[in-house]
């Protein structure tokens, strides 16, 4: 391995959903022989570390997000010695592998909360959890009035009477952070994870751990979005579950652990935050290295929007020297695709913004030509970048899932209002002309756990690769350049002179990058040559919605 301990602050990090890679055994679901598999491919396409969503041990309530033992693997998956062959491998190919923790909550299934089950009211056992009585004569209503994140009360009632805090799916009850048990827990599972080579972690639902202890009822001051912020420099009260202060002692014992390896770890945060300034005080330098940026992710395709929230995140980053991400996908959202190509480009969690734009008229081809061009500006934006596995292939959302093939807790919690992400999870296309299209073997005993599109013919890897035209080589060719560009990764840019509807930045030395979000053609600025281009120019032209990276003078 190539030994830059800064390497997260220019890594290009490939999400690898596992349920949905690749399939080893044939039982229609991905697994670690799958992905082991194709490590070569993810070699091949150029990315730098690799970032697993949970494989552990799970009921599988919320896809392995609900987890029962941080220590293992699911059987589904495969076992722990083939982890930590996996691991083993992808180094061997320059890969680095980040794994998935998830400190807010575990499943229902996991050994403690069975435990605070069985031991009952006012025990130890209850205490590492959010059990209370609740309100109303006989304790018949929940302790307060928070509601899932998935929709629903927060609260479920257990056998004896007492109610346990969940912010998402019931089977994914909120771990007591104030008890110290829980944070030597976590610490331990770190060790477990980088004591077996791993070079990072994403944490997931980074900001909620800490809770007000006197949990409070939400009042309508607590709202947090972007409408609500405060002004600059003016506290708001503390949320009772969002971002509070505590959160940060916890990453900078995390961060302690990180350093005390070698080569240090990373630690990666999933953080939703309205408050650019808020978010980034997770990024101080004795706490987490970086954070997903879901600003650039929720922005819509315009280029003024696109510019301030750049302007935004460098602006904030700054202060801390912390690297920006640039991220246009995951297993949460919409794939980009389809949602720029619809008449509303933007993302929200909002459930009813959700129930609206699934479904919405979508143009395949725009929201093609966009992505393309997407993909050449968040590659090319200082720091570090994601690639969500499929948006490479030019994947849509598959709209069109059955309702009783849909296993996404968030469309079942909203009684169907809120489609919820199963979309976005489809299984890839390898190759071939018919589902499976290459995710499991032939003969497989089970075909995958959701069900592919037949369009998805001409989005295989065997159907994209060697085609100059396809997105996955313009994918193999932005980062083959980047790898070589000194220019790009971290570091810093400068934005140059351009019409309106188009982004144009400089980065030292010698590249500019050029976006025409308008709907008209532009001349490009003067240039030595093209490195790259998302779509053909036209008569030398940059056409709408197009991209082009150039070997440029720096500007005067
Ligand atoms: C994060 C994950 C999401 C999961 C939730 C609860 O937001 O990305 O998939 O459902 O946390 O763990
Ligand atoms: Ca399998």
């Amino acid at each position: 391995m190539v030994d830059d301990t800064r390497w997260w602050r220019s890594a290009v990090i490939y999400q690898v959903y596992p349920r949905s890679f690749a399939d080893g055994n044939g039982d229609g679901i991905g697994d670690i022989a799958g992905i082991r598999a194709r490590l070569p491919y993810l070699r091949d396409l150029g990315v730098d570390a690799i970032w697993f969503s949970p494989w552990y041990p799970s009921p599988m309530a919320d896809a392995g997000y609900d987890v029962a033992d941080h220590r293992d693997i699911d059987p589904i998956f495969g076992t722990l010695a083939e982890a930590v062959e996996l691991i083993d491998e992808a180094h061997s190919l320059n890969l680095r592998v980040i794994v998935d923790i998830v400190p807010n909550h575990c499943s229902h299934a996991h050994r403690w909360f069975q435990e605070a089950l069985a031991a009952g009211p006012g025990s130890a056992a209850r205490e590492l959890f959010w059990f209370r009585d609740g309100r109303g004569e006989h304790g018949e209503l929940p302790p307060n009035n928070w509601t899932s994140i998935f929709g629903g009360p927060a609260w479920t009632r257990v056998s004896d009477g007492q109610w346990y805090l969940h912010l998402f799916a019931p089977e994914q009850p909120d771990f007591n952070w104030a008890n110290p048990k829980v944070r030597e827990e976590f610490e331990d599972i770190l060790r477990f994870w980088f004591d077996r080579g791993v070079d990072g972690v994403r944490i997931d639902s980074a900001a909620l751990c800490m809770k007000d202890p006197s949990l409070r009822d939400l009042d309508p001051d607590d709202s947090l979005t972007p409408e609500t912020l405060a002004e600059p420099g003016q506290a708001r009260p503390p949320h009772p579950y969002t971002d509070r202060d505590e959160n940060h002692e916890i990453y900078r014992a995390w961060r302690r652990i990180a350093d005390s390896y070698d080569p240090p770890r990373a630690l990666i945060g999933e953080i939703w935050l309205p408050d650019t300034e808020r978010f980034v005080n997770y990024l101080r330098p004795d706490e987490l290295h970086t954070a997903f940026n879901f600003d650039f992710l929720a922005a819509p395709w315009d280029a003024a929007a696109l510019h301030s929230t750049i302007d935004a995140t460098l602006a904030a980053h700054a202060p801390v020297d912390a690297p920006a991400t640039w991220v246009l996908s995951n297993h949460d959202v919409f794939r980009h695709v389809t949602r720029y190509g619809r008449a509303d480009t933007s993302f929200t969690h909002d459930h009813e913004h959700r129930r609206r734009q699934t479904g919405a008229p979508s143009d395949f081809a725009l929201g093609t030509r966009r992505a393309r061009a997407a993909v050449l500006l968040s590659l090319s934006l200082p720091g570090s970048a994601y690639i969500y596995q499929g948006e490479e292939l030019g994947l849509g959302e598959v709209e069109d899932i059955p309702d009783d093939k849909r296993q996404d807790p968030l469309f079942f919690r909203t009684n169907g209002a809120n489609p919820g992400r199963d979309g976005c999870r489809v299984p890839l296309p390898w190759s071939g002309d018919a589902p499976p299209f290459g995710f499991s073997p032939p003969g497989a005993a089970a075909p995958p756990w959701l069900p592919q599109p037949l369009s998805w013919r001409a989005l295989t890897v065997e159907a994209e690769k060697g085609d100059p035209d396809s997105m996955l080589e313009l994918y193999r060719e932005a980062l083959r350049i980047r790898r070589d560009e000194p220019a790009l990764g971290d570091g810093t840019m400068t934005w140059l002179d351009a019409p309106a509807g188009v982004l144009a930045f400089y980065r030292d030395p010698g590249f500019a990058c050029v976006v025409n979000m308008s709907s008209v053609d532009i001349s490009l600025p003067a240039h030595e040559t093209i490195l790259l281009a998302s779509n053909p120019l036209v008569d030398g032209r940059l056409p709408s919605d197009t991209a082009v990276w150039l070997r440029v003078d720096p500007p005067a």
